[in-house]
C-alpha cells in the first residue's frame, strides 16, 4: 500500500534540502555589486555610480513598423478617461487626441493647455511622444497630465503605433537613418 507517512517525510527533506541548498548558493555566490568607485584625476575626486539606470526611455522607433497595433487600442483604455480618441471628439480632462502624430504641442483647439505644455515647442513626433509617455512629468515637467507613464517599451511602441492609426492620412514610419538617430541620442541620456 502507498505510504503517505513516508511520501511527506520525503517532501520535507526535498523541501529542507531546497531550502538550504539556496541558503549555502546564496553565501557562496553572492554577486558582488559595485556600489560606488571614485577615480582621481588631476587632484580631483570624480564619482562615479558605475552602472547607473538611465534616466530616459528605450528607443521605439525601430520596433514601431512591427508593433502590436491591437495591444495599443487596449492599451489606450488607461487614457480614455481622460481622451477622446475619436475625429471630431470632445476634450474630456485631457485634449482630443486623433491625429496626434506630428501634432503641434498644446494646439488642439478648444482645450486649456498648462504653459508647460504650450511653451515646450515643437510637436509629437515618435522621439517625443516615446519620452512623454515614458515619464510625462519628467519630459515635460509641469504639465497637468496626471499620469505616470507606461514603462514597458513594447507597450509603448504598441501605443504609438495604434496613435499612428488615428488619421485620415498616417505619418510614415521611421527610416533608418531617424532610427539610428534616436539609438545615438537614446544612449547620449
Ligand atoms: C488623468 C488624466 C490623463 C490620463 C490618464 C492621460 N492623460 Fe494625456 N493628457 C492629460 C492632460 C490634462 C493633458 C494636457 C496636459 C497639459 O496641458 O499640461 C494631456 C496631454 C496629452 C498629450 C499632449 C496632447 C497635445 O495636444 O499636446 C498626449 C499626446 C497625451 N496626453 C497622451 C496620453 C496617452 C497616450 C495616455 C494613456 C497612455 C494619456 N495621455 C493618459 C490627461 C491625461
Amino acid at each position: 500500500m502507498f505510504n503517505f507517512e513516508k511520501l511527506f517525510a520525503a517532501l520535507l527533506v526535498a523541501g529542507i534540502t531546497a531550502m538550504l541548498s539556496g541558503f549555502v548558493a546564496d553565501i557562496f555566490v553572492h554577486p558582488h555589486e559595485i556600489e560606488k568607485d571614485a577615480v582621481t584625476i588631476d587632484g580631483a575626486a570624480i564619482a562615479s555610480t558605475g552602472p547607473t539606470k538611465k534616466a530616459g526611455p528605450d528607443p521605439v522607433l525601430a520596433l514601431l513598423s512591427e508593433a502590436d497595433v491591437a495591444r495599443g487600442a487596449k492599451l489606450s483604455k488607461a487614457c480614455a478617461a481622460c481622451h477622446s480618441f475619436d475625429q471630431g471628439g470632445v476634450n474630456k480632462v485631457g485634449p482630443n487626441l486623433w491625429n496626434i502624430v506630428n501634432k503641434a504641442k498644446g494646439s488642439h483647439a478648444g482645450f486649456s493647455y498648462s504653459s508647460a505644455i504650450t511653451e515646450a515647442g515643437g510637436s509629437w513626433d515618435y522621439d517625443a511622444l516615446n519620452h512623454f509617455l515614458y515619464k510625462p512629468k519628467a519630459y515635460i515637467s509641469g504639465t497637468k497630465m496626471n499620469y505616470a507613464g507606461l514603462k514597458k517599451t513594447e507597450d509603448r511602441a504598441a501605443m504609438i503605433a495604434w496613435l499612428r492609426t488615428l488619421s485620415a492620412s498616417p505619418a510614415a514610419l521611421p527610416g533608418a537613418a531617424e532610427i539610428a538617430a534616436e539609438a545615438e541620442a537614446a544612449a547620449a541620456e
